[in-house]
C-alpha cells in the first residue's frame, strides 16, 4: 500500500473514532463560521406533512425555511425525487451548504411491512429481528431516508396502552436484547455505508408506564423500579451505539422528559456516556406549556439547558432561543453544543462528503419490496405467532379439508399491517383468504364476513382517522351472521379470523375495554354452537382479555397484525408447513382489573394463598391473581419435556459466570422449536426482589423424539440489581434458578453467591 494512502486511511479512521470523544476538526471549523442563527437553524426538525402528523401542527413554509438555513432535518417525506429538491435548497441556497438529514418512522419495516414489534418480539429470535432491521434500513435508505425513529424500547405492562404494540413487551432483559439487535440492524458496522441509517432509541424515558394506560399520561415511579425495570432497554440501545435518542411526552419525577436535566444530562450523558444527539418527540417541547412549566420561551430554554439538541416540529428553539441568549437565559455554548451533536451525526453519515449519497433514483426499484424481503416478512410473521390452545389437536389442518373461513379480518387488507406502518401500503398485503388458497390449493375454502369488526360507529370513526380500518357493512348483523353459520354447517372446520382493527392499538389508541368487540364475540359463540371444530385466528396489537373465548372448546392462534405477508404466513402455520414457536412477551390478563400485570412481580408480606381465597391476603374477591396466559407462554404442535437441570458450579464468587444446563426432549409428533427460558429469584436481598425475572433464553430446534442439552450462561451481571443507593450490585446469598417453557417454569436449581 502506498504511504500516502495509508496515511489517508489512518487520518480518516482517527477522525472517525474521534467523534463524540474529542472534537472533529471539520465540524469545529464549520461551527466557527456559523452565526448563532445558523446554529439554531440546525436544531430545527420539520415535517411538511404527508406522513402521519401526530401533533396538532405541521411545519409551515418549509422551502423558505430551508433556504434561510432554519432547518437541520426533515421527516415525513421520502423518495429520491422529493428529497433531492429539499437537499438542493439546503446545499445550493444556504451560505454554508450544510446538508439536511431525512428522518422517518420505520417501525416495523419500510415498504415491506413486517409484523408489529410486539409480534416479532414473540419470536424471541434476535437474528431474525436484526435481519428485519437490516432490511428496513436497506429499503428506507433506498428511498433517501438516513435517520430512523426506531427502535421503540419502552417497557409496557399495561395493555390498555395502545403503544404496547410498538415495543417488545413487559420485560427489560428481553427488551434490552431486542434493542441491541435492532440498533445493530439499522446502523450496521458502518454508518457511512449507503444501506445503513441512524437509529433512535425512544421514548426516553418511561413512556410505557403512562398512568391508567392512557397515552401521553403522567408517570411517577421510584428510582429503583426505574433503574431495575424500565431503563435497561434504553441503556442497551445506547450501549449498542444508537446515534440518537428521542425524549418521551410524559414527565419523569415531575419534569417532562424533554426538559428534564437529570434525565438528559446527568443520567444519559454523564452516567451512561451517551455521545449522540437528543431529539424531542413531536412538539413535546411546546407541550410543556400545557404541562404547566411556563411559556414557549421558558420551556424552550429549559429544554436546551436540560440537554435536548433538536426540537421536533414545534419551533420553540427556532423562535425563542436567540431571545433567551440575548437575555442571558441560555448560553452560546449550550447552543453550540447542541448544534455540534447534530453536525457530528451528519458527519457520521458522510453527508458532508456527499449530501446526495442516499438519493439515487435507481435504488428504490432495486432494493424495495424484493422477493427476498417478502420471504423474510413471511418468515418473521410465522415465527411470531403464538399458539394459545389446540383443542382436540385439530391443528394443523389438512390441506384438503372443507373449511369455512369467516370473520371480519379473514378477507381484509386494511388491517394486516398493524399500527405505525405509515410507509407501508395496506393494499399490498396478502389477506388470509388468499394465503389459504395459495398454501392449500386443494382445500375447499368458502368465505363469509360473519360480523363487523365492531358495530360501534363512534369507535369506528375514531379508528378510521388514517383510512378505513373498520368498515361497517350495509348488511345487518343478522344477515352477516347467518351467512357465516350456513357455511360453517356444511364445512369440516371453521376458521374465524377475529380481533382488533390495526388502529385499535398504537399511538393515541388506548382502550379501557380490551376484550374482543361484541359483534365478533357473538359470531364466535354462534359458530361454536354449530358443533363444528372452531379455530380462532386472533389479531391484535396488545394482549386482550379473552377468558370467555379461551374457555370455549376452540383452538386459538394469536397472530397479532402480521404484516404484508399475513395470509401466507397464517396459512403456513394453520396447515402445518411451520410449527408455531412464538412465546408471549407481555402477560395476558383475565380482566382489565388485574392490570398492571407482569411476570416479575414482587411478593407481598401477605402472599395470596393458592388455590383458595383467604381473607387478609393479597388477593381479589372476584378473580385469581394469576393471569390467563403468563409471560413466555406459547404452545407448539409438538410437546417438550424438560429434565436434568444442572449448574456448572453450585457456588460462585463475585464476578464469576455460571452455566445452567437442562435436557429438553421433543416428546410429540412434529419437529419443532422451543424457546428455553431461564428465570432467576434472588432469595434474600436488600431491596424486595421480584419473585422471578427472565435472565436467559435460547431458541432451539428439535426433531421429533430428539433430546438436546441446552446451555444458558448466567453472567455475573445477571445476578446484579440497582440497590437503594442505585449501585449495581450482586449481594451474596442464594439464587433460585428456574428453567422451562414459560414464566411458570418449575424445574429448579439453587446457586450460592459467596
Ligand atoms: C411519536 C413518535 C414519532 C413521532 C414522529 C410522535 O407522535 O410519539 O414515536 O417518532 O411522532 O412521527
Amino acid at each position: 500500500m502506498k504511504k500516502t494512502n495509508l496515511l489517508l486511511i489512518l487520518t480518516f479512521c482517527s477522525t472517525f473514532l474521534a467523534i463524540g470523544q474529542t472534537k472533529v476538526p471539520f465540524i469545529e471549523d464549520l461551527l466557527a463560521k456559523m452565526t448563532i442563527e445558523e446554529k439554531i437553524g440546525q436544531l430545527n426538525l420539520v415535517t411538511p406533512g404527508g406522513g402521519i402528523a401526530t401533533g396538532s401542527v405541521v411545519s409551515s413554509n418549509v422551502e423558505e425555511k430551508i433556504k434561510a438555513a432554519k432547518v437541520g432535518g426533515m421527516f415525513g417525506i421520502s423518495g429520491p425525487k422529493k428529497l433531492k429538491i429539499a437537499q438542493d435548497f439546503a446545499v445550493n441556497d444556504t451560505r454554508l451548504k450544510i446538508p439536511l438529514f431525512f428522518g422517518s418512522d420505520v417501525i416495523h419495516g419500510y415498504k415491506t411491512t413486517f409484523p408489529i414489534p410486539l409480534a416479532t418480539a414473540s419470536s424471541w429470535d434476535m437474528d431474525l429481528i436484526k435481519k428485519m432491521a437490516e432490511t428496513a434500513a436497506l429499503e428506507a435508505t433506498a428511498d433517501g431516508i438516513n435517520w430512523n425513529f426506531s427502535p421503540m424500547v419502552d417497557v409496557a405492562r399495561d395493555p390498555r396502552w395502545g403503544r404496547i404494540a410498538e415495543g417488545a413487551g413487559e420485560d427489560p432483559y428481553l427488551g434490552s436484547a431486542i434493542a441491541k439487535a435492532m440498533v445493530h440492524g439499522y446502523q450496521g458496522n458502518n454508518l457511512t455505508a449507503k444501506n445503513t441509517m441512524l437509529a433512535t432509541v425512544k421514548h426516553f424515558a418511561l413512556y410505557g408506564a403512562a398512568e391508567a394506560g392512557r397515552d401521553y399520561n403522567s408517570v411517577d415511579m421510584s428510582r429503583t423500579k426505574m433503574f431495575n425495570q424500565y431503563l435497561p432497554p434504553y441503556k442497551a440501545g445506547i450501549d449498542a451505539g444508537a446515534a440518537s435518542i428521542m425524549t418521551s411526552f410524559n414527565d419523569v419525577d415531575g419534569i417532562p422528559a424533554s426538559g428534564n436535566k437529570w434525565l438528559l444530562t446527568d443520567l444519559l450523558r454523564k452516567k451512561w456516556g451517551f455521545k449522540g444527539f437528543v431529539v424531542s418527540d413531536y412538539t413535546s417541547v411546546n407541550e410543556m406549556i400545557a404541562h404547566g412549566l411556563g411559556d414557549l420561551q421558558d420551556v424552550s430554554a429549559l429544554s436546551l439547558k436540560a440537554g435536548l439538541d433538536m426540537d421536533m416540529v414545534g419551533e420553540g428553539f427556532l423562535t425563542t432561543l436567540k431571545k433567551s441568549l440575548d437575555e442571558g437565559r441560555v448560553t452560546e455554548e449550550e447552543i453550540t453544543n447542541a448544534c455540534r451533536r447534530i453536525l457530528e451525526a451528519k458527519y457520521k453519515l458522510g453527508l458532508f462528503d456527499d449530501p446526495y449519497k442516499y438519493i439515487d433514483a435507481k435504488r428504490p426499484k432495486k432494493d424495495i419490496l424484493t422477493k427476498k424481503s417478502k420471504t423474510l416478512a413471511r418468515e418473521a410473521a410465522k415465527r411470531s405467532f403464538v399458539l394459545f390452545k389446540n383443542h382436540n389437536n385439530i391443528l394443523p389442518l389438512s390441506k384438503t379439508a372443507k373449511i369455512a373461513l369467516v370473520g371480519p379480518l379473514a378477507n381484509n387488507k386494511n388491517n394486516m399491517l398493524g399500527t405505525w406502518a405509515p410507509t407501508g401500503d395496506p393494499q399490498l398485503s396478502i389477506p388470509i383468504l388468499n394465503g389459504f388458497k395459495n398454501v392449500a390449493s386443494k382445500a375447499k375454502i368458502t368465505y363469509a364476513k360473519g360480523a363487523n369488526i365492531t358495530d360501534d360507529t363512534e369507535l369506528a370513526k375514531k379508528v378510521n382517522v388514517f383510512g378505513t380500518r373498520v368498515d361497517i357493512d350495509k348488511r345487518s348483523s343478522e344477515e352477516l351472521l347467518q351467512e357465516a353459520l350456513d357455511l360453517a354447517k356444511t364445512s369440516d372446520v371453521v376458521v374465524a379470523v377475529v380481533g382488533e382493527a390495526s388502529e385499535m392499538s398504537g399511538e393515541a389508541a388506548s382502550r379501557t375495554d380490551i376484550s374482543i368487540p361484541n359483534s365478533q364475540k357473538r359470531l364466535i359463540q354462534e359458530l361454536v354452537k354449530t358443533g363444528k371444530p372452531v379455530v380462532l385466528v386472533l389479531m391484535s396489537g396488545r394482549p386482550l382479555t379473552i377468558e370467555e373465548e379461551f374457555n370455549l372448546p376452540v383452538s386459538i392462534l394469536q397472530v397479532w397484525h402480521p404484516g404484508i405477508e399475513a395470509g401466507n404466513a397464517v396459512a403456513d402455520v394453520i396447515f402445518g408447513d411451520y410449527n408455531p414457536s412464538g412465546k408471549l412477551t407481555a402477560t395476558w390478563p383475565r380482566n382489565v382489573g388485574q392490570i398492571p400485570i407482569y411476570h416479575s412481580i414482587k411478593n407481598t408480606g401477605r402472599p395470596a394463598p393458592s388455590p383458595a381465597f383467604e381473607k387478609f391476603k393479597s388477593n381479589y374477591l372476584d378473580v385469581k391473581n394469576a393471569p390467563l396466559l403468563p409471560f413466555g407462554y406459547g404452545l407448539s404442535y409438538t410437546s417438550f419435556k424438560y429434565s436434568n437441570i444442572n449448574l456448572s458450579k453450585k457456588e460462585i464468587a463475585q464476578g464469576e459466570d455460571v452455566t445452567v444446563s437442562v435436557t429438553v426432549k421433543n416428546t410429540g409428533n412434529f419437529d419443532g422449536e422451543e424457546v428455553v427460558q431461564l428465570y432467576l429469584r434472588d432469595v434474600v436481598r436488600s431491596i424486595t426482589p421480584p419473585m422471578r425475572q427472565l435472565k436467559g433464553f435460547k431458541k432451539v430446534f428439535l426433531k421429533k423424539g430428539e433430546s438436546k442439552t441446552v446451555e444458558l450462561v448466567l453472567t455475573a451481571d445477571d445476578l446484579k440489581f440497582y440497590n437503594s443507593t442505585l449501585d449495581f450490585v450482586a449481594e451474596p446469598g442464594d439464587f433460585e434458578i428456574f428453567v422451562g417453557t414459560n414464566s411458570n417454569a418449575q424445574l429448579k436449581a439453587t446457586l450460592t453467591l459467596k
